[in-house]
């Protein structure tokens, strides 16, 4: 069987973390699944950069359009961030006929309605997993495990950054100019982390969930968005001593005459779940007619658990293509072509 080829572009945390994870899983027991890909080529900002984890004999290109334009790939999976190289590299992989995996959430809130409807005509799939929550498989429960409900509503905690922020601020002496370069040393603020500390990523997190969630397009610009910039320590110690934590929150709701879509700070009472996720930790909150509430957990960033939502998609990808599928099948459920493209927004 031929393997799927991949060209990664960016080389940073979240796929230095998927190259370790594919070199060790070709041995374990995922390997008959692990080993149906290969890297083919890995585009890379600076050459003479050293690595953090080995390449082998992957051969490294600094020209990412080389990658796009490669015959011998098949999915570019796109790591490098940022919405104008990246659309320009994602498009005409696109138009070449890749399939695209991706955790740029900028790139799909800003761009995603014409990028999923080119993908569509060229009969080939973009997955995104990693996109919103990090390692918390949030795409695929409103696809497939919520695919029964209708939902009502959603509420999360989605920028890791952020809410890693807000739990150290609740240490008694902690700066927040010192925290932020924290968490940008542990590898989960953006490269620019106003995105993070103005609620930009959780805005783009929040396009992505609201589109999957009601089927309406992505309509970033109309997300009201607060961040955290103005939240002090005084705010987050006065909050608990009234008995609650200060969250931001991102919260997408099924109005009678439209949706409202919002993140911003909020007031959240101790007792209940959302109060207790800490440091860099996500949870999402969704509301489905059937299921009631549901809630996931779990790490919103960082490499190795964004690349576990990366390797997600390539073993979604996998099994279709270890099935002789000659072409990808559609991801189940909340798909483009039913989107409401009329939807209200009502911010
Ligand atoms: N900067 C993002 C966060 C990374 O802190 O949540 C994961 O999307």
């Amino acid at each position: 069987m031929q393997p799927i080829r991949l060209g990664i572009i960016g080389f940073g945390t979240v796929a230095s973390g998927l190259v370790s994870i594919l070199a060790t899983q070709a041995h374990g027991s995922r390997a008959k699944i692990a080993q149906t890909f290969t890297i083919q080529k890995i585009a890379v900002r600076d050459l003479s950069r050293p690595r953090v984890v080995a390449t082998g004999d992957i051969p490294l290109t600094d020209d990412p359009f080389e990658l796009v334009q490669d015959p011998n790939i098949d999915v570019v999976v796109e790591l490098m961030g940022g919405t104008t190289l990246a659309r320009d590299l994602v498009e005409q992989a696109i138009r070449n006929g890749k399939h695209i995996v991706t955790a740029n959430k900028a790139l799909l809130a800003l761009h995603g309605n014409e990028l999923f409807a080119l993908a569509e005509q060229q009969g080939v799939q973009v997955y995104f997993e990693a996109a919103v929550a990090g390692g918390v498989p949030i795409i695929k429960a409103l696809r497939e495990g919520l695919i029964a409900n209708d939902i009502d509503w959603l509420a999360g905690i989605i920028n890791g950054t952020g809410n890693y922020i807000l739990t150290e601020m609740k240490k008694p002496g902690a700066v927040f100019e010192q925290v932020l370069a924290k968490a940008q040393e542990l590898g989960y603020a953006e490269a620019d982390p106003t995105y993070d500390v103005e609620g930009i990523d959780a805005a783009h997190k929040l396009t992505i969930l609201a589109s999957l969630a009601f089927g309406i397009e992505l309509a970033f610009s109309r997300v009201y968005t607060e961040g955290i910039s103005q939240v002090s320590a005084d705010d987050v110690r006065f909050a608990q001593a009234f008995g609650y934590e200060i969250k931001h929150l991102g919260i997408a709701a099924k109005e009678p005459s439209g949706y409202s879509l919002r993140v911003h700070p909020a007031l959240v009472t101790k007792t209940v779940l959302l109060a207790d996720v800490n440091g860099v930790m996500n949870a999402v909150l969704v509301h489905g007619d059937q299921v009631g509430a549901t809630m996931l957990y779990g790490p919103g960033a960082g490499g190795a658990a964004t690349a576990s939502a990366v390797m997600a998609d390539l073993y979604d990808l996998g099994r279709l293509w270890q099935a002789g599928t000659s072409h990808f099948v559609p991801p189940l459920g909340r798909y483009t072509a039913d989107l409401k493209a009329t939807a209200t927004i009502l911010n």
